[in-house]
């Protein structure tokens, strides 16, 4: 029945007639709506409520928080919640927000006040139940996701660092021989944190869907039905995030919204690379403090180097064992390290391991036509050193992950 999406078995349980009848005019008959109604409290049914509620795909409740009887036995009907019902509580206007979070807290998916008018309280409804109604594909039901997160950021702006993120990405998605899983890909998702001049999308052509504004304007934290709908699936088998094409302010994003988002991600997905903003906004935080590991592109020149000191210090604040992969673009790697390469290596204390070649016209049509150079010029300097460093990250992830066992 529930999965029926036309017809919908509406519950309303109240002891007042007028209210019963208010809810059926809402839901008409008319409109594919079954509406059957008790006027018994949860604990008078003291236990029978359980059959009775969850064959429903709505159960509207006229709830009074200040009724604990009744709130202690709602509460023990939701623990008791398998189903995929939607629970709704409305109660009189005037009820504080303290009050209307108890009534969240013990499971309800919504409190109305009374006042609600009949079109917003189709709204509640109809958008509770489209929640529910996950994408398959965006269940998976395999093995247990690595969940790493590795945000990528730069010592200077145009240092390479979306370039890096989106070919990282690319190159993780493609790998099929993980020490872990072999002969399956690997679940990746790329976050355009850049919120104000992210263009991650352009490199691997796709368009804003919205659905960053979406997560930022969302009065609530985002859940998994909500987060999935803001990715985009790129052919090359990662999930892209793209940032919102209108500029929107720094600070419009919260740091509760970017945590509840990791920890959602990091069920999902093994690795979860981030093209973090170049300004330090406090909701880079979160991030920092569940990353694996920094990617951070630079060049060997002395501000790109002290700039990357700077950053190493202060995001190593948040978390202070982060490992800090440098990759210094725009340069061979040299046979023999020069006098001011040793130096940088000392103000870094890093030996400089990941070098990316300078090559403008492979980097500038790999840009024009949106497709990573990892997929489009494999064979080319640039494409091959991108692949050996993604590999060499996803690699030293792996020893960490195969010692800690
Ligand atoms: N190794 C390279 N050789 C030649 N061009 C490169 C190389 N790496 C990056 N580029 C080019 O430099 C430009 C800036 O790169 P990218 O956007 O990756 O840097 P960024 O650090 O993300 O910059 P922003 O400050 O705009 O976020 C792009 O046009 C990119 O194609
Ligand atoms: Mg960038």
């Amino acid at each position: 029945m529930k999965t029926q999406s036309h017809s919908r078995s509406l519950l309303v349980v109240s002891a007042r007639e007028a209210f019963v009848e208010v809810i059926s005019e809402v839901f008409p008959a008319s409109e594919n709506h079954k509406v059957t109604s008790s006027s018994e409290t949860f604990a008078a049914m003291n236990g029978r409520a359980v059959n009775l509620v969850f064959n429903h795909d709505v159960v509207i409740i006229e709830a009074d928080p200040d009724d604990e009887t009744e709130v202690n036995a709602i509460k023990e009907l939701m623990s008791d919640r398998e189903s995929d019902t939607v629970f709704l509580a409305i109660t009189h206007s005037d009820v504080s927000i303290s009050k209307a979070r108890k009534l969240r807290d013990i499971g309800m998916d919504e409190v109305l006040p009374i006042s609600i008018d009949s079109e917003s309280l189709k709204a509640v409804v109809d958008e509770q139940l489209s929640r529910r109604q996950v994408p398959a594909q965006s269940v998976h039901d395999g093995p247990a996701a690595l969940g790493k997160i590795i945000p990528v950021t730069q010592a200077h702006g145009g240092a390479g660092a979306t370039t890096v993120a989106v070919n990282l990405a690319c190159a993780l998605a493609s790998d099929r021989s993980t020490f872990f899983r072999k002969a399956e890909s690997n679940r990746v998702v790329l976050l355009d944190f850049d919120l104000q001049f992210g263009n991650a999308n352009v490199l691997v052509d796709l368009e804003d869907n919205g659905g960053f504004l979406q997560l930022i304007g969302s009065a609530e934290e985002p859940d998994d039905h909500l987060l999935i709908s803001t990715l985009q699936r790129h052919a090359q088998g990662f999930d892209v995030l793209c940032a919102p094409t209108p500029i929107v302010p720094l600070h419009s994003l919260r740091a509760e919204i970017v945590e509840t988002m990791i920890a959602l991600l990091k069920r999902r997905y093994d690795y979860i690379v981030i093209d973090l903003p170049r300004a330090v906004v406090e909701w880079v935080e979160p991030i920092l403090k569940q990353a694996t590991q920094l990617v951070l592109v630079a060049d060997t020149s002395v501000p790109s180097i002290r700039q990357a000191r700077r950053l190493i210090d202060l995001y190593r604040e948040e978390n202070v064992g982060l490992p800090v992969e440098i990759v210094i673009n725009r340069d061979q790697k040299p046979l023999i390290k020069s006098e001011h390469m040793r130096e940088a290596e000392k103000v870094l204390e890093t030996r400089l391991l990941h070098w990316l070649p300078y090559n403008p016209k492979v980097a500038r049509s790999a840009v024009n036509l949106g497709r990573p150079v990892v997929e489009m010029k494999p064979r080319s300097d640039l494409g091959k050193a991108l692949a050996r460093v993604s590999a060499e990250i996803s690699a030293k992830e792996q020893v960490k992950r195969k010692n800690s066992r």
